[in-house]
Parts: C-alpha cells; structure tokens; sequence
C-alpha cells in the first residue's frame, strides 16, 4: 500500500506570537498555552511525546503524561527499567513535544533528566487507581518481551489476589517519576503561508535567566 498527502494542505490562522510581548518565563506562557488547550477541550493536552537517546545512538519516541509543571521543568512517571529508562541512564538529555492541533500550536521542552524524589513517586503512585498499581507490578520489566496476553492476565489476577482491593499495593522501587529539567523551551504558532511564528526560549545551565530569540519558520 502507498498514501499520497502531497494535495493535503492547511492553512494555519488561529493566532500569532511576538518576541516583546512574550512573558519573562516560559513556564508563565506554556501555562497560559495549556489553560488554553484545556478551554478548548483538548483531549489529554498534558500527553506530549518524549524522545529519549541511549547508548545506542538511536533515538526514541512514545507519549507519555505530564503529570506536573515544576519551576525547573515537567514531570512524568514511568518504570526505570524501560527502554526509555535505560536510554536516560546512558544519556540523561531528553525533549517532550505537546502538539495542539486545535490550536495550531506545538511547544518543545528539553534538557537534563532527572529521577524525582523516592517519596514523590510513592506519594503519586498510592494516588492511582488501586488496579492501576497492581498493573505497574505486572509490567515489569516494562519493554520487556512477554509469551502472551495470557501470561500479563495470569500475572495480573495472581498479583489481584496478592494485594485485593483496599489493601495497600506496594511502591515498586522501578518505578517512579522523572523530571526534565528545562534549558530550551520552543514554542510555535501556525500562522498562513508557512510563515509560522516560532519563540525560543534558553538558558545557560538550570540556574541562569531566561532568553528570547524569533526562529526561522
Ligand atoms: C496516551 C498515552 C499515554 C501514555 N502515558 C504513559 C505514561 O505516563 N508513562 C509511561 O510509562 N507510558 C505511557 N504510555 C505508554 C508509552 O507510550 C510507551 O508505550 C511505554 O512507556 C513504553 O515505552 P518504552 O518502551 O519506550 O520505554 C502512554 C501511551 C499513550 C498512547
């Protein structure tokens, strides 16, 4: 099978971006971004891709949920023996994308990777869904190849019986948050005739201030 979309276009209308009116900080405007996003409905607008690069050199892409904006950056649990997992041991350099098409906007963050606190991540972990817990055991490893649906179902109702409803399911030690600590933030407006508005903002190292630079669309 082959797909054609060289006759498919947009033209992108809904807003525009300009360098001197943009906040001092990027996490004032990418909270204004998504309480737009929220306001218009997006469905899931704090699911943002994110790209990992291990040892291998091969660089990887999957969503996962931003499940807080910090002062240094954004935050989403996983399980540390993934793929992603081990591409952030080797190399602790990462960016998420949100994409709002609703808005014709996208907004790219990256820089260092961090495990968060251990606490954190139990505190956030006894909050899920009590058999959302039980199904962070099954997976495990995460990534892993398993024989069959079958097997994870088998494993998820022996670990059911292990911790039943209203009894505490253990934190896993694999499991946890990460933070991306932000040194580029880039956002883009869609705009017509491809001339799309694209503010970046960067910084030296965690500690520094913030600058603004206009990137060629
Ligand atoms: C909408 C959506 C939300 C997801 N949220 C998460 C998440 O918050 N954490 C997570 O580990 N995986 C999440 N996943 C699954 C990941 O995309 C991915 O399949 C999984 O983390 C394994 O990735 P890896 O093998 O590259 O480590 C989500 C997938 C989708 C489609």
């Amino acid at each position: 099978m082959s797909l054609d979309f060289t006759e498919q276009r947009m033209s992108y209308e809904k807003g525009s971006l300009e360098q001197q009116s943009v906040p001092e900080s990027p996490f004032a405007l990418f909270g204004q971004w998504m309480n737009e996003a929220v306001a218009q409905k997006v469905p899931e607008p704090y699911a943002m891709s994110l790209a990992t690069c291990g040892a291998d050199n091969q660089p990887s892409v999957r969503i996962v949920l931003m499940r807080e904006l910090t002062d240094a950056g954004v935050v989403f649990y996983t399980n540390y023996e993934s793929d992603k997992g081990q591409d952030v041991a080797a190399n602790p350099h990462a960016e998420v994308l949100f994409f709002w098409h609703q808005l014709e906007r996208q907004v790219r963050i990256s820089g260092h990777i961090r495990k968060i606190d251990v606490q954190k991540s139990a505190n956030y972990f006894h909050k899920r869904p009590h058999d959302s817990q039980v199904g962070a055991w099954v997976s495990e490893p995460q990534s892993g190849v398993v024989e069959s649906r079958e097997v994870m179902e088998a494993r998820f109702a022996e670990l059911q019986a292990q911790y039943p409803e209203g009894s505490e399911v253990p934190a896993p030690e694999f499991w946890g948050g990460y933070e991306i600590v932000a040194t580029r933030i880039e956002f883009w407006q869609g705009r017509a005739n491809r001339m799309h508005d694209r503010i970046v903002y960067t910084k030296d190292d965690a500690q520094g201030d913030w600058q603004t630079a206009r990137l060629l669309p």
